[in-house]
């Protein structure tokens, strides 16, 4: 039988020369940040270097290597906030940034992963660091991607202005469209010119009616009215543009902003590990079931234990062995419940 996960104690630099080529659909971590925290005493743990250059060179040097390990649909997540020096930011993770697409990787994304419980600080004249980034790259222009697998419902603001209407107030597709309805409808807009009055255009309202949405209902997807979902104005010069459009039922594709509060698995509270809920999203929009995952900085083990629990299979790397064995026996807990198959 085929193991579904392997921590290796090491170098991440000496290890990923070990694994085969073309093996990983992504590679998801959170690295030390620079001149943040000790984790031991060797010499080659990351994050210590002098100067912020040689950090960036070491980081970049891991990620450069591991990019023959991608399959060529495969990404990279990386995990990174920033470092202040007398006063400045460093402007790690975009110095990062540039190191990897210059070794070819596409930058494809700079999510904000913002930490709704993040701590603030009491500096006289800083504002409190809320957010970390999520940097997404490819190794090659298109990647695997599962958008279905991550949509979102509703406003993921928590206080924006679209909230969760009603059951009863929810449509759920259309009742009845009217055809003559909204041949006519399209044939107004479609002769108005900029200069057409609005009031001699048909309303939201109508327009909404004859494709079969009770105006005043919700849609199931993004809370808004139906009425809102039509459009009356010529958009622009173009000649096609949507009238009415409703929203995908499955969910809108979500943003780059990840509202996740910052939690550790239990018996690892101490340790700079990153949320379960945040690898989930990025190994389920990123992965297949059955992918190989891989961590070259795998600390307690958090991507190994949430790619497990979806059914993916896993590589971790760490340069001390107190916490290889940590992300084992946490590792070997999910690793029973695996069925390789969800
Ligand atoms: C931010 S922590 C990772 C935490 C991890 N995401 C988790 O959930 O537990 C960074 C990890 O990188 C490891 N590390 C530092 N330098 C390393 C190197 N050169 N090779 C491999 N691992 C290294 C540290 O021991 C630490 O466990």
């Amino acid at each position: 039988m085929v193991e579904s996960f392997q921590v290796i104690y090491g170098d991440a630099s000496k290890a990923i020369q070990s694994l085969p080529a073309g093996k990983f659909r992504a590679i998801i971590t959170s690295p030390p940040y620079y001149g943040h925290r000790r984790y031991g005493s060797d010499g080659q743990e990351i994050g210590r270097e002098q100067t912020v250059e040689e950090y960036l060179d070491s980081l970049a040097k891991v990620f450069v290597d591991a990019k023959k390990l991608l399959t060529d649909d495969g990404s990279l997540w990386i995990v990174i906030g920033d470092t202040r020096r007398r006063k400045e930011k460093l402007r790690v993770p975009h110095r990062l940034a540039d190191l990897l697409v210059r070794a070819g990787y596409k930058f494809r994304e700079d999510i904000i992963w913002y930490k709704k419980n993040s701590v603030s600080s009491s500096s006289p004249d800083n504002f409190s660091q809320a957010y970390e980034y999520v940097l997404f790259f490819s190794k090659n222009s298109r990647s695997y991607a599962n958008l279905d697998a991550v949509r979102v419902m509703g406003n993921e603001a928590a206080e924006g202005r679209n909230r969760r209407p009603l059951p009863e107030m929810v449509q759920f597709g259309p009742e009845r469209p009217d055809k003559e309805a909204i041949e006519r409808i399209s044939r107004i807009i479609h002769s108005s010119t900029p200069l057409t009055p609005l009031s001699s255009l048909p309303s939201t309202s109508e327009i909404a009616l004859a494709y079969g949405y009770d105006p005043e209902k919700f849609c199931p997807t993004c809370y808004r009215k139906f009425k809102r979902h039509a459009t009356r104005r010529r958009i622009g010069g173009h000649r096609h543009y949507p009238i009415f459009a409703v929203c995908n039922p499955n969910g809108k594709n979500p943003s780059n902003v990840w509202e996740i509060a910052t939690k550790a698995h239990f018996g690892n509270e101490h340790f700079a590990i990153f949320p379960e809920e945040l690898v989930k999203k990025v190994i389920r929009f990123s992965t297949k079931p059955g992918d190989w995952v891989l961590d070259p900085f795998a600390g307690r083990g958090t991507t190994g234990i949430a790619a497990l629990e979806l059914g993916r299979k896993f590589i971790g790397i760490d340069l001390y062995p107190e916490n290889v064995e940590r992300a084992i026996a946490n590792l070997s807990s999910k690793s029973n419940n695996w069925n390789g198959t969800k």
